[in-house]
């Protein structure tokens, strides 16, 4: 039977895969991947790692030393990935769109949670305090939201919003065709939007797009969302405009340092990240583990996917969704 390993492996990706897969010897580690644990991948045809594991030149190397024949990715980003690496080496494939849906769906409800401040109102009951006081939103409806990257994620979200009667100003380098929303320069849409929801993947030009300058140039109070990979915010000019109250809140699914983080539980550590420490304490802040992808449906999709994409190499010398061969 061949074996592949499955890196930062969690009770809910194991799920999944035992379902469904017919043919593999799956090695389910704990361990995220890095230099130090890639040795576990020994025997293993394939290796499957996730968001936050390292696949540095390093890793590469090893992996290719072991005899590793391809790294399936069980996720869409593949920031973490020395392409330059790989290339011509061991192929890199992914799972492309698992469910954009979640990813839409949460990060609205990112959106609700601040705005309506379910977050307090939650524990405020809970304590039997049923005092309104601090918890005054705003409409959505008539609001406008800037949306920067329209890609599956970035359009369900903009469908959303429409339902909700928002209108809708968007970013991209490489629009969509057709559509009826509005695509502005990134000025307009910062100088313009209430609400910023980031949808784009994380690239050279995209690292800290929202920075002090990009921040200075928005409305003030505005909301802004980030699904999508830490690095697109800079965490201390975030920090900054949250404390001034040129943003008014923000809807956090991800932090640019998250790796040592998040997927664990660090309750008791007392060796903190300073700057993440300072953004959950902020009342105006609803921040959530890498979790907008979450849901059964998507657990079920990057396992079909990835099994797929693997079958289709080792058996049939086929490369599908690939990011580098
Ligand atoms: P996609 O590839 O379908 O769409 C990305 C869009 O961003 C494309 O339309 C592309 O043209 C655009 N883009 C590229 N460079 C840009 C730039 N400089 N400025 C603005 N837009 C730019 O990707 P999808 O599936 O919509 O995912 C978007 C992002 O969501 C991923 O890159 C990933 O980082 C994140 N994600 C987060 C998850 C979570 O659990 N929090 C789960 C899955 C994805």
């Amino acid at each position: 039977m061949d074996r592949i390993a499955l890196f930062d492996t969690k009770p809910y990706d194991r799920v999944w895969f035992d379902k469904l897969n017919t043919h593999y010897k799956i090695k389910y580690l704990e361990p995220k991947l890095t230099e130090d644990t890639v040795s576990l991948a020994h025997g293993c045809r394939a290796v499957v790692p996730f968001v936050n594991d390292t696949l540095d030149k390093a890793v590469i190397d090893a992996l290719c030393d072991l005899g590793v024949e391809i790294i399936a990715m069980r996720c869409a980003g593949y920031n973490n990935v020395d392409q330059k690496a790989a290339a011509g080496r061991i192929p890199v494939v992914r799972v492309p769109g698992y469910s954009p849906y979640a990813v839409a769906e949460f990060t609205i409800g990112l959106l609700l949670m601040l705005n309506r401040k379910l977050h307090k109102a939650y524990f405020r009951t809970r304590d039997f305090n049923f005092s309104l006081s601090g918890l005054v939103g705003f409409d959505l409806h008539g609001k406008t939201v800037g949306v920067i990257g329209t890609g599956k994620i970035g359009q369900i979200f903009i469908q959303i919003c429409r339902g909700f009667g928002m209108e809708v100003l968007a970013y991209d380098p490489y629009p969509q065709k057709d559509k009826d929303y509005n695509y502005v320069s990134l000025e307009e849409l910062f100088a313009k939007s209430d609400i910023i929801s980031l949808h784009c993947p994380l690239t050279e030009d995209t690292r800290h797009i929202i920075n002090a300058d990009t921040i200075a140039q928005m409305r003030d109070g505005v909301i802004l969302l980030n699904t999508s990979r830490g690095m697109l915010v800079e965490s201390e000019a975030l920090l900054d405009g949250l404390k001034s109250g040129k943003i008014a809140g923000a809807g956090l699914d991800v932090y640019e340092e998250e790796t040592e983080f998040f997927f664990e539980d660090r309750s008791e550590t007392t060796k903190r990240d300073t700057l993440l420490s300072l953004l959950v304490s902020m009342p105006n802040v609803v921040l959530t583990s890498h979790q907008a992808f979450l849901t059964t449906q998507a657990l079920h999709n990057i396992a079909q996917v990835t099994l797929e994409n693997i079958d289709a190499y080792l058996h049939d010398g086929k490369l599908q969704n690939v990011v580098v061969q």
